[in-house]
């Protein structure tokens, strides 16, 4: 599979990012851990993992903007690219010793995603995406599932916590759907969450109050592997508004309007 300079970089990023996480992650004891806003914690580890990853894309493309969650964000010379990154998603299960957890990197060019990677160092699964050339797991092609029965199928959410104020509303989604499905999971990794809609895995993620560096390279893989993606919130962008529906096509119309109350 021929993948282009872009993509070659940021698969080169997220593996040097991730031979620092995992040297953290395996004296997860010994970090120090500062808090920032309820509930979300940030680590030496995740703040290293960032700097890494600016200085290897920014480094090679320094007329791109910026935008990642642990440092400050920059326009670019070349206002139409942009990375979008998060250096550890999945924070808190990092924190507690789950091996669950991954660095995500897209690639914005003129407001459209057309480069994303989501790298699950602990089980090596590299999964990365381009625009119009299909998605991938390390070697492998990428197709969301077939399945066309929503008793047979899995959905992921992210359950708000720390006095998120969208609880009430993902307790109300939750209410709808369980009945009608064969399970709801919740991992804590939004962007490994799109990343395995897109594999197959699961049928269907739906999730508010997230960033735009969640989001941004799992949505490119859910697409890319034929799946569908919507805002929540009809006529909203999912990138602004955080609250995004994505799933196989086969479920995509019913999963939407059970999560949208329709
Ligand atoms: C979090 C994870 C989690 C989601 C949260 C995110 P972080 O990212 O994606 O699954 O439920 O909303 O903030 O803080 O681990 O980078
Ligand atoms: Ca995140
Ligand atoms: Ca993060």
């Amino acid at each position: 599979m021929q993948t282009s300079a872009n993509l070659n970089l940021m698969v080169k990023a997220a593996r040097r990012a991730a031979r620092s996480l995992i040297k953290d992650f395996r004296e997860v004891e010994n970090l120090q851990v500062s808090m920032k806003g309820a509930g979300d914690f940030v680590s030496r580890a995740d703040t290293a993992a960032e700097a890494i990853i600016r200085e290897e894309l920014m480094g090679a493309r320094p007329t791109y903007g910026w935008v990642g969650e642990e440092s400050a964000a920059a326009a670019g010379a070349d206002p139409t690219r942009r990375w979008l990154v998060d250096p550890l998603d999945g924070t808190t299960n990092f924190l507690h010793g789950l091996p669950h957890w991954a660095i995500s990197i897209a690639l914005e060019h003129k407001g459209e995603i057309v480069a994303g990677v989501v790298y699950d160092p602990v089980k090596d699964e590299m999964f990365w995406a381009e625009k119009g050339a299909g998605a991938w797991m390390n070697e492998r092609r990428l197709r969301v599932s077939g399945r066309r029965q929503m008793i047979e199928a899995i959905f992921a959410t992210g359950v708000p916590f720390a006095g998120r104020p969208t609880l009430p509303a993902t307790l109300a989604d939750l209410a709808r759907l369980m009945p009608q499905c064969a399970g709801v999971r919740r991992w804590g990794s939004a962007a490994l969450d799109l990343a395995y809609v897109a594999a197959g895995r699961y049928e269907g993620f739906w999730e508010r109050g997230l960033h735009p560096w969640d989001m941004a390279a799992g949505l490119l893989l859910v697409r890319e592997a034929g799946g569908m993606v919507a805002p929540l919130r009809e006529g909203t962008d999912m990138l602004d508004s955080g609250a995004v529906v994505a799933s196989n096509a086969a479920l995509h119309e019913t999963f939407l309007a059970t999560i949208r109350g329709q």
